[in-house]
This record gives C-alpha cells, sequence and structure tokens, in this order.
C-alpha cells in the first residue's frame, strides 16, 4: 500500500490544488492532504477552516483524507506511514525551491520520496497568494478557486458581492 501525502499551506485551496489531489489520488493509493499548520506565517483562513474546506472539496474522493501538521513533514509522514510527497510544479520558478525541500527531506530520511506533478497548463498561473490579492480588491475569483468557496474568501476581507 502506497500512501502518499500532499503538503501544503492551502490558504485558500484553489482549482489547482484541487487538479492536483484528484491526479495524486489515482496515482498513489491513499492520499493524505496535510495542511501545513505554521504558526510564523499570517493566514487568512485558520487551519481547522483550511482543513474543513478540503474535506468538503475531497468528500467523493474514496482514498483520500485531509488533516493538519505541525513541524517537519518527515516526521509527520513517519506518523502516518506516508514515503512518497507530492508537490506540483508550475513554472521553473518553482524549481529550485522544490528541489532543495525534496533533497533535504530525502537526505533526512531515504525511503522519502518526492514525486513532482506538473501543474495542469489551464492553473500554471494560479496561487493561493494571488487569489487573495484579487480578492483583497473584490476582483473576480470565480475562475481560481471552487465555487462554493468564493463568498467565505471575501468574507474575510468584508467585501459583500
Ligand atoms: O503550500 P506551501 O506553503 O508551498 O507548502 C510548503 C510545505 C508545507 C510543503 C513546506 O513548507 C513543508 O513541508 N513544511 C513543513 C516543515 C518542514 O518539513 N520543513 C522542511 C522542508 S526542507
Amino acid at each position: 500500500m502506497k500512501r502518499g501525502i500532499y503538503p501544503g499551506s492551502f490558504d485558500p485551496v484553489t482549482n489547482g490544488h484541487v487538479d492536483m489531489i484528484e491526479r495524486a489520488a489515482k496515482i498513489v493509493d491513499h492520499l493524505e492532504v496535510g495542511v501545513l499548520n505554521n504558526r510564523a506565517k499570517n493566514p487568512l483562513f485558520s487551519v481547522d477552516e483550511r482543513v474543513s474546506m478540503l474535506k468538503e472539496i475531497t468528500k467523493d474522493m474514496p482514498n483520500v483524507s485531509v488533516s493538519s501538521f505541525d513541524g517537519l513533514l518527515v516526521d509527520y509522514m513517519e506518523e502516518i506511514g506516508a514515503s512518497i510527497i507530492v508537490r506540483g510544479l508550475r513554472a521553473v520558478t518553482d524549481f529550485e525551491y522544490e528541489l532543495q525541500i525534496a533533497q533535504t527531506n530525502h537526505r533526512v530520511n531515504p525511503n522519502i520520496d518526492t514525486l513532482f506533478l506538473t501543474t495542469n497548463i489551464q492553473y500554471s498561473y494560479l496561487s493561493s497568494t494571488m487569489v487573495k490579492e484579487f480578492a483583497s480588491y473584490g476582483g473576480d475569483i470565480s475562475h481560481f478557486v471552487p465555487l462554493q468557496f468564493i463568498d467565505r474568501i471575501y468574507e474575510k476581507y468584508n467585501i459583500k458581492k
């Protein structure tokens, strides 16, 4: 049984994330979507809110579960018995950072490998940061995030649509 983890901040989850989850779930036997509880960042959504949005969007995917983790990814993977990290590569700008993380994680635990999926071309420009920037000015985010989350995102900026 190959258990993989798709880790990230997911603040908020985008259509690019959802596409990645759907595709990764076809490759590994079980996929854990791991939401990083990163206290250093100042997130728009709490960890609980992000976990709950991801649970909502993956509810019909039988081999996908969602949880949050603190601390090192490799430690959490050991705890849940996962050996594959799934990450998306959008453009060459992602590469250096992702390579460094993948190599560090593999050095720390040689049983852990990172699987890179190239993002679907229609989402190659998309990031949670851009969604937040757009939403904060009341811009149209309907192409970027699952429709049921649009109002929740605007609410964070006290924007009524
Ligand atoms: O969505 P993000 O913010 O790009 O995801 C980054 C993430 C969560 C994959 C990365 O920051 C991570 O794994 N953090 C957990 C702490 C850790 O293990 N750091 C060592 C990586 S070298």
